[in-house]
């Protein structure tokens, strides 16, 4: 398979099984092949599930169609600059604004997001959603599909971001709080969830809050899931805080795809281990 292939098919041609790829740019570091190929195998499912790095949303469409994929994950930097290429949208990316999946209906395209449901998903182990209050660090996609979906199960999201305006857009948008980054520690939340990806890998010492800030809420999740426990977990966890890394909500929004494209119940379990295995054996931890 070329990893890296930006004008020629990326799964080879003669290849029988159905078919699905990732886009997005760069790829290098995705663990979304591995999860899906090890769920379809697990599932008995003849499906090959490649990596296809393009340089535009549009080449990745292109590259969709002439391969016949029956889906594919969207990634960064694609996962808005896609929508005006596919036939349908779910009404959540629509409301998001961001597509992380592609399905293929009889020729038709149609984008889904599973992110916003894959992070309640993961919550919903954890903690009660419903009544409580999230503070949501950032303002990009990934906070608006967690702001979409926390609304959604009941819970009181609250936005903080570096940019005040896009604060502001992300808040009126959905109808819900912003507050300035210099007044968050007055905030009175059950939980923060970090949607920046400041202190992903490599920028391993680097953390979005002062610990102290950090140590205001009970839970403190970070969407990063590489490294499994950032600068901001381990000093969150350090002043008493319970921590959850973002691996969770990564197999669950890959689960929720696995459910949209084979209609299958996802085998949870085995795209948990073998994504942790993985980034325990890279020293993600
Ligand atoms: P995604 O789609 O993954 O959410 P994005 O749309 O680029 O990515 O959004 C990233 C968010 O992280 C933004 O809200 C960004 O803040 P700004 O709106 O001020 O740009 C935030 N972010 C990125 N780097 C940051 C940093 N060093 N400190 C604080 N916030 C940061």
């Amino acid at each position: 398979m070329d990893n890296s292939s930006t004008h020629s098919d990326c799964m080879a041609d003669q290849d029988p099984a159905d078919r699905f790829a990732i886009f997005g740019n760069p790829l290098s570091q995705s663990l979304s092949p591995l999860m899906h190929n090890a769920a379809f195998a697990q599932m008995g499912i003849a499906a090959r599930y490649g990596a296809c790095q393009t340089d535009n949303a549009a080449e990745a469409v292109r590259q969709f169609r002439r391969m016949g994929l029956r889906g594919a994950s969207i990634t960064l930097p694609f996962k808005e600059s896609i929508i005006p290429f596919l036939d349908e949208m779910d009404e959540s990316a629509e409301t998001i604004g961001a597509v992380n999946t592609i399905v293929n209906r009889d020729g038709r395209l149609m984008g889904y997001n599973t992110d916003g449901i894959g992070l309640t998903d993961d919550l919903r182990e954890w903690l009660e959603i419903r009544g409580k209050t999230f503070v949501i660090l950032g303002a990009g996609g990934a906070a608006r599909a967690a702001v979409y979906a926390l609304l959604q199960a009941g819970g009181t999201p609250v936005v903080v971001n570096r940019t005040l305006q896009k604060a502001e857009a992300l808040a009126g948008r959905f109808g819900c709080r912003r507050v300035p980054v210099a007044e968050i520690g007055e905030l009175r939340a059950d939980c923060l969830i970090n949607t920046t990806p400041v202190g992903m890998f490599p920028e391993v010492d680097r953390t979005p809050l002062p610990r102290q800030v950090a140590a205001c809420f009970p839970y403190v999740m970070d969407m990063i899931y590489n490294p499994i426990r950032t600068r901001l977990l381990r000093e969150a966890e350090a002043a008493g805080c319970a921590v959850r890394s973002g691996v969770g909500m990564f197999v669950r929004q890959g689960a929720e795809q696995f459910r949209l494209w084979t209609g299958m119940e996802p085998p949870i379990e085995r795209m948990m281990n073998v994504v942790m295995e993985r980034l325990l054996k890279n020293g993600g931890d």
